[in-house]
């Protein structure tokens, strides 16, 4: 048994789709999340800065002595190479894997479309890992940048206009090709699940990595020993780059559920990077 903390982060808020997942298999584990709210978005920022930022936020979770890292975000998972994960002190995982391995097994037609930000579909990340479990399998990556803006100003609901507007111009595409999995690259999209499904008239499975990577996370501590076995009610603990009032103030919308914990400010800036 381990009773350390998970550690968790993301560029911002998003991440918390993550955080409900892992508080939903895993309620006895104690969990500190940072959230990059100040340098946020990731999405839109050259590979070079996004590493930068990712090393940072890495080595500020090892400083929180956490028995493994899970890297929520899907901006900062693609660029985690082998190079820069062999320098990570714990255990990591970011979500690409867990989603590929998920989409991998769900496919019938080995026709996988993948939507992100633009960093994310840039990378071919998705594409390297899904390829290194099927090689046959074909995948189709869509950037999505007008999503992460629709779902921060709450425009979520499956009727409204505007966002399934958008969706239709993102996926027909992908549904021309034929894919019939769909996986939700991005930590905001996942509030898009019911909307997405109903643009594409449920002709695709939508993966969500969040789920998939607590998932892994759940058989990785139980495999390996480390689940947390106190008796006490679980600890969240949330870190910011900026206003922690601002982020408390929308992480339910992501949390479906109260933070259950403190959120403290950082300087994420002094933060020497692996
Ligand atoms: N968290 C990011 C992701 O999952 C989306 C927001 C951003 O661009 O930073 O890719």
């Amino acid at each position: 048994m381990d009773n350390r903390p998970i550690g968790v982060f993301d560029s911002g808020v998003g991440g918390l789709t993550v955080v409900r997942e892992l508080r939903r298999i895993l309620p006895q584990e104690n969990i500190v999340y940072f959230g990059d709210t100040g340098r946020v978005p990731y999405g839109t920022r050259s590979r070079s800065t996004i590493t930068r930022y990712t090393q940072q936020d890495i080595a500020f979770l090892e400083s929180r002595d956490v028995k493994m890292i899970v890297i929520a975000c899907g901006t900062a998972s693609s660029v985690i190479s082998k190079e820069l994960g062999a320098k990570i002190k714990v255990p990591y995982t970011g979500v690409i894997l867990p989603a590929a391995q998920a989409a991998c097994s769900l496919t019938q037609k080995g026709v996988i479309g993948v939507i992100g930000t633009t960093a994310t579909i840039r990378s071919g990340a998705y594409g390297k890992s899904i390829r290194s479990i099927n090689s046959a399998c074909k995948v189709i990556g869509r950037d999505c940048p007008l999503f992460v803006p629709l779902v921060e100003n709450g425009l979520i609901e499956p009727q409204n206009p505007i966002t399934r507007l958008t969706a239709q111009m993102y996926l027909e595409p992908l549904m021309q090709e034929g894919i019939d999995t769909l996986i939700l690259g991005c930590t905001h999209y996942p509030l898009l699940y019911d909307l997405i499904n109903d643009v594409i008239g449920y002709s695709a499975v939508l993966i969500d990595p969040g789920k998939e990577t607590a998932h892994f996370v759940q058989n990785f501590l139980t495999t390996n020993n480390l689940l947390r076995e106190e008796e006490s009610p679980a600890v969240c603990q949330y870190f910011v780059s900026d206003s922690a009032d601002q982020f408390t103030a929308t992480a339910s919308k992501f949390l479906g559920a109260d933070l259950g914990g403190n959120v403290q400010q950082i300087e994420i800036e002094a933060i020497q990077g692996a």
